[in-house]
């Protein structure tokens, strides 16, 4: 059901763990019910300059928030913000259809941890 790759990155999920001090931090899903992932940001010259995740899901969402930050760390934020479920779907050599929703989490999160970063450095405000 699962590849390799993905088996290997939901048991050996990378960056796993949180950032105290992260420069930006990014939310989805409801840690109460459900599938819920958290990300951390450093950003260094406008680049993701460390990542960490903490997740609660299924095999397919850990494996995917892993590959997730395997693909943001070290991109500029403009590069982070193109990577899409479909990237991580494609770095993961696909999921079955059935889970193919739960890469959404990890890009989701990105997105969100990004905005949050800008939010706060640029003092805009993301309607
Ligand atoms: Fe819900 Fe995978 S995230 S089944």
């Amino acid at each position: 059901m699962y590849s390799d790759k993905i088996l290997d990155h939901f048991i050996n999920p990378r960056n796993l763990g949180i950032i105290e001090d992260a420069d930006g931090i990014g939310v989805l899903g409801d840690p109460e019910c459900g599938d819920f992932i958290k990300v951390y940001l450093k950003v260094t010259d406008d680049h993701i300059s460390d990542i960490r995740f903490q997740i609660a899901g299924c095999p397919a969402a850990i494996a995917s928030g892993s590959a997730m930050t395997e693909l943001a760390k070290g991109k500029s934020l403009d590069e982070a913000a193109e990577i899409t479920d479909d990237t991580i779907l494609e770095y993961l050599g696909g999921l079955p259809k059935e889970k193919a929703h739960c890469s959404n989490l990890g890009a989701g999160a990105l997105h969100n941890a990004i905005i949050n970063y800008l939010t706060k450095t640029l003092k805009i405000t993301v309607i």
